[in-house]
């Protein structure tokens, strides 16, 4: 396991529960509790959330079920982000797809999740992508008010580059903890434009969405076949499944990735907190990174 840095600077867990599909789960509130309880005893307590999550309807399915069972909540940490606005029935106020990170808009988007997540305080808020119209400065008044008034406890940022990361940091006063970018055994851009070494330079700890690449990883015609092979060849030298082997080799970077898993069946929750005891050779790292490059390193 990679513990050069704390995960996410604070007590969270080494993988993440993400809840983006929740509306398709088509779970009932007692079902969702139930899966909530099974993650937790599973040791995965970090969930991950974001207003327009399921049209804006995922934190508030979730606060529905934390409802019913008050005492998880100070069992999790709760992420969620901010900053994209979806035209949506449930937002009929909004005439365009586009991007806010207005202060005021970062406060009111931070009042409504606590209110559909029914919590008092989110352990961390992120912005969820980097806009083209990025004021750091009103940004950095949104953060610090949140801050102060005790509803967010820890920032960070998702899909930002190093120099965006840098630019809103310059402007704060407290660190930015996290960088949630798209990383898998598929998408390796992230591996190759700085994002991981500077999130090593300055101990923020890159987040893992989407890392068995939505499901593609799963699927004939979602990956390709060499790439196929190198991990199935070593999840058999490791008696371990795929996706165990997919998450083993995220985990294995020292950056300290934290991969956000997303099914919402409890058994591959479980099977993927197993991957945190599985440690790939270098050997084995490289035959998955060549696999997917499609070349030998040079
Ligand atoms: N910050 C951002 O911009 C951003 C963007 C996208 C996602 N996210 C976060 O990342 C989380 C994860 O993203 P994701 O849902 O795309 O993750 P993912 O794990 O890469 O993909 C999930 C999909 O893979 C399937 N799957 C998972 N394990 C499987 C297995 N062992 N065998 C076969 N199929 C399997 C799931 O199907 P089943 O449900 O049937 O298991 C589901 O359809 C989201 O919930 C969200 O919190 C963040």
């Amino acid at each position: 396991m990679n513990h050069q840095y704390h995960p996410l600077g604070f007590t969270g867990s080494r993988l993440a529960q993400g809840y983006w599909r929740l509306a398709e789960w088509g779970m009932s509130d007692q079902e969702l509790v139930r899966f909530i309880e099974q993650s937790i005893e599973a040791g995965i307590t970090t969930v991950d959330h974001a207003d327009i999550y399921g049209d804006y309807q995922c934190e508030t399915l979730f606060g529905k079920a934390l409802a019913l069972k008050p005492e998880l909540r100070d069992k999790l940490q709760i992420i969620t982000k901010c900053g994209i606005l979806l035209p949506s029935a449930n937002r009929p106020e909004i005439s365009s797809q586009r991007y806010d990170q207005s202060t005021g808009h970062i406060i009111q988007s931070v009042d409504q999740s606590l209110k559909n997540l029914q919590v008092e305080s989110l352990e961390m808020l992120l912005l969820h992508r980097p806009s083209p119209l990025m004021d750091p400065d009103h940004i950095a008044e949104a953060f610090e008010h949140l801050y102060t008034v005790g509803k967010v406890k820890h920032f960070g940022v998702s899909n930002f580059s190093a120099q965006q990361f840098d630019l809103l940091q310059s402007r704060l006063d407290m660190p930015l903890l996290v960088n949630q970018v798209e990383l898998s055994p598929i998408e390796l851009k992230h591996f190759k434009d700085g994002t991981l070494e500077h999130a090593q330079q300055h101990a923020v700890t890159p987040m893992a969405w989407s890392p068995f690449a939505g499901g593609d990883l799963f699927k004939l015609d979602g990956i390709d076949p060499t790439l196929h092979h190198a991990i199935a060849n070593v999840a058999e030298a490791h008696q371990a499944s795929f996706d165990q082997i997919a998450l083993a080799w995220l985990l294995r970077h020292p950056s300290g990735i934290v991969p956000v898993l997303g099914s919402g069946k409890i058994e591959r929750a479980q099977a993927a907190q197993q991957a945190l005891s599985i440690s790939l050779s270098d050997d084995e790292w490289f035959a998955i990174w060549v696999a997917s490059q499609g070349h030998p390193v040079p």
